[in-house]
């Protein structure tokens, strides 16, 4: 008889198998604190060497980070990391644009020649969106500068007098080195609006405008590079090393190696050799096993997790595989600790105590798409369907992203025909949320939150002293809004989200 239940499987090896774990199986112990969530220090490193003012990521998806995303999420301290659905070099447009948004010199001047018309230069200065331009010779020399005020005096009695009748031809300007403080110092001085920056022959060579100033100011806690450029991350497939080359040569800041299993030994070798082409740190995900972390870690700047979690996933429906989100990043990070290897949590993340609960996990940063898919900043229109407003949102290994990309990410051929596709992720739509920065708001007051609860006042701290403990399926139902009829919406919960 013994023998019988053996044979029928009860005791097969086979069926021995380890428990993991997901956001919704765990809640952060409570403990005694001196923390006030508004004084929790969120700054953490993405990259071994790229340290953020928030923890916080754009999913490398093309329904959620191109430039604009990229260059909101810069402002506001986090990290947006364009997609890979685009050519190369629409991409180094991209990295371009986000890397300009808000630097202090203006490089790409539009600039006006002293024997245009005053109609000529009022027309272009309102095609290229400015309200003034230095008046340069032919060799580069500034001669004058010409505004709107120069301008409109001329356009009633003058406009075909030339640019020379009417410009300033007194012009202030700086040099290379001079910084924002003494830009308004001098813009002040003077009443002006505009200071061309030339250098020793007093060729033109940039311009800072009082606009652009008052906007660097008016983000302190911005990622910015060493030369105070908006941050930039960009997703590459793990055999494209022209694509990684040319974002490293755009001065892109994180290259993320972006594949849906990198624990696979081509991959790997892919990323070894894209990490030895570039100076910009390198990512490499993503994986969920301690085993991938072994394997990766060594060379890599960034392990980023994630089999399977996202909110338009269906890897594990669709391959049976995958690892429960928690679980894969406690794995990941017993490993990448060691080594000081930050690690990014990728997909998931429906409320801001997921994201919280990632980081107690062992990550030091979080990426989302869905979060943001919504919100303004995301690619696409808002599509109104029964009255209710929406953005598309889908999986970059649904069959209508595979098609206007490159599947690689799945490792799968291209195949003939759109039948032949097998996707790991549906095309969806998300409620239209607004502004990026409320919903950062929201999401990092929440994680702040969490570290007030457990009585951290930095992310490191936080890391080390924060516990789990396990919640039965009666304890999920309690941790919901329960036995009421929510009349009014919340802005950072809508049940069974
Ligand atoms: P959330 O939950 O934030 O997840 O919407 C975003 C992350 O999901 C991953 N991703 C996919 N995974 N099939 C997958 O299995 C897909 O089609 C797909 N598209 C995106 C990706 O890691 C992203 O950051």
């Amino acid at each position: 008889m013994a023998n019988d239940s053996h044979r029928d499987g009860q005791f097969s090896e086979k069926l021995r198998v380890p428990e993991a774990l997901t956001f919704d199986d765990v809640l952060l112990r409570p403990k005694e604190s001196h923390v006030e969530p508004d004084d929790a220090d969120v700054s953490t490193y993405v990259s071994r060497n790229v340290e953020l003012n928030v923890p916080i990521l754009s999913a490398a998806m093309d329904t959620v980070t191109e430039s604009r995303m990229a260059i909101e999420m810069a402002r506001q301290g986090g990290l947006g990391v364009l997609h890979r659905n685009m050519d190369v070099d629409v991409m180094v447009d991209e990295i371009e644009e986000v890397k300009r948004a808000d630097e202090l010199i203006i490089r790409d001047v539009v600039t006006a020649n002293p024997d245009q018309t005053v109609r000529e230069v009022d027309a272009m200065m309102e095609r290229r969106g400015v309200s003034g331009a230095p008046v340069t010779g032919d060799d580069g020399r500034v001669l004058g500068i010409i505004s709107g005020t120069d301008i409109r005096p001329y356009l009633e009695v003058g406009e075909s007098d030339e640019v020379r009748e009417a410009m300033t031809d007194e012009v202030i300007t700086a040099s290379e080195e001079v910084t924002a403080r003494e830009a308004l110092e001098l813009m002040y001085e003077h009443k002006i609006e505009r200071v061309p920056v030339v250098d020793d022959g007093n060729h033109l060579t940039g311009l800072v405008t009082m606009q652009g100033v008052l906007q660097r100011r008016e983000y302190t806690d911005a990622a910015r590079d060493e030369d105070g450029r908006l941050r930039c991350g960009v997703a590459v497939g793990p055999f494209e090393t022209d694509r990684a080359v040319a974002a490293d040569e755009a001065d892109a800041d994180v290259v993320f190696i972006d594949c849906a299993h990198a624990h696979n030994r081509n991959v790997i070798e892919g990323a070894r050799e894209i990490k030895e082409s570039v100076d910009a740190d390198v990512v490499v995900g993503n994986i969920g096993t301690r085993e991938a972390a072994e394997d990766i870690v060594d060379f890599a700047d960034g392990l980023k997790v994630g089999i399977g979690p996202g909110s338009i996933c269906t890897t594990r429906v669709v391959s049976g595989s995958g690892m429960p989100q928690i679980t894969a990043i406690a794995q990941v990070a017993d490993v990448a600790n060691e080594y000081d290897v930050p690690v990014i949590a990728d997909g998931g993340i429906r409320y801001s105590g997921d994201a919280i609960k990632a980081i107690a996990a062992g990550a030091d940063a979080v990426m989302l798409g869905s979060y943001f898919a919504g919100t303004d900043e995301a690619p696409g229109r808002v599509i109104t369907i029964d009255g209710k407003k929406y953005k598309q949102y889908r999986g970059m290994g649904s069959v209508g992203a595979m098609k206007s990309g490159d599947g690689d990410r799945y490792l799968k051929d291209e195949p003939d025909t759109e039948e032949e596709y097998v996707p790991e992720g549906v095309e969806a739509a998300k409620p239209y949320t607004g502004t990026l920065e409320s919903e950062l708001h929201q999401l990092v007051g929440g994680m702040q939150s969490g570290m007030g609860y457990v009585g951290a006042e930095t992310i490191p701290a936080f890391k080390e002293r924060s516990e789990f403990v396990r919640v039965s399926s009666a304890g999920q139902q309690e941790s919901h809004a329960h036995d009421v009829m929510i009349t009014d919406e919340a802005p950072n919960y809508s049940p069974g989200e």
